[in-house]
């Protein structure tokens, strides 16, 4: 309780000093969904600018905004639309700029749709459940969706808690995957395997988007972490532990500024 009141304090106090014109400045990523785990330092905040203004423009909307971050010595990282890191202490805000949409067929960017994942997380009211599962994967070494890990991030975990009603249905679910796995959590395709792009399904799991039924969220899952997490969830179902939740080395939780 302590660590998410410093850090939502923090969060707010550079938001206000985030001024853009035609955009909104908002918290999102796990801080907004109230997923965030203690010891996890990385917050997303959005910009989001006008979708009539600039929805033809949408390439610029990185440069516009390093203008903006200049004083706050922000770091430009590439990624699907480029976004800025400022750090202050132990924590790493990350400023991504997306276009406002309400609706993901109007993204110009994967990243415009971002909020609406949020919006349909929170909507379950599993925060909760969702952190069991989340300590869970970070303890068993199979979270995170970073091209050097290959698990599952936040979101993916996310989707399943909630899929499965509860962390232990989600425990419950895994440990009967078998070699592939289909969930399409919003019923949105008929037959994902045959829908989706083919380089999207190469993964042992397929995990439709709920809010946007293009995508395969688990794209990245390697067949290493999914073995893991299945076997994972048996142990768990035999011996019940604590310490399944709990690392050794809570420095990988700091992976955001190692
Ligand atoms: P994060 O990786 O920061 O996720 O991406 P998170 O939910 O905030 O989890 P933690 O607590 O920091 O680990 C922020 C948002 O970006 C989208 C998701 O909507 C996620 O909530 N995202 C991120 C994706 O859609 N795909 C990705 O591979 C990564
Ligand atoms: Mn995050």
């Amino acid at each position: 309780k302590e660590e998410t009141e410093k850090i939502k304090k923090l969060t707010d106090d550079l938001i206000k000093k985030i001024k853009v014109k035609d955009a909104k400045v908002v918290v999102g990523g796990s801080l907004k969904k109230d997923t965030w785990l203690r010891g996890i330092h990385d917050v997303d905040i959005f910009v989001a600018f006008n979708y009539k203004k600039y929805k033809d423009k949408s390439d610029r909307l990185s440069d516009i905004l390093e203008k903006r971050l200049k004083k706050f010595r922000a770091v430009r990282l590439h990624g699907s639309r480029d976004y800025f890191r400022i750090k202050k202490g132990r924590f790493a805000f990350e400023i991504v700029p997306i276009l406002d949409i309400k609706n993901a067929t109007l993204a110009r960017n994967i990243t415009d749709i971002t909020p609406l994942h949020s919006i349909w997380v929170k909507r379950h009211g599993l925060e909760d459940e969702i952190r069991l599962t989340k300590a869970f994967a970070v303890a068993q070494h199979v979270y995170g969706a970073e091209t050097h890990i290959r698990g599952f991030s936040g979101y993916v975990l996310e989707i399943l808690t909630i899929y499965y009603g509860s962390f232990m249905g989600f425990i419950k679910g895994v440990s009967r995957w078998k070699k592939l796995v289909i969930i399409d959590p919003e019923h949105k395709l008929k037959d994902p395997a045959k829908e989706l792009n083919k380089s999207k399904i190469n993964s042992p799991l397929i995990l439709v988007d709920p809010v946007d039924a293009t995508r395969n969220v688990a794209a990245v899952v390697s067949e290493e972490k999914y073995e893991r997490l299945i076997e994972a969830a048996k142990a768990f179902l035999k011996n019940p532990l604590e310490k399944f939740f709990t690392l050794k080395d809570e420095k990988i939780f700091k992976r955001a500024i190692a």
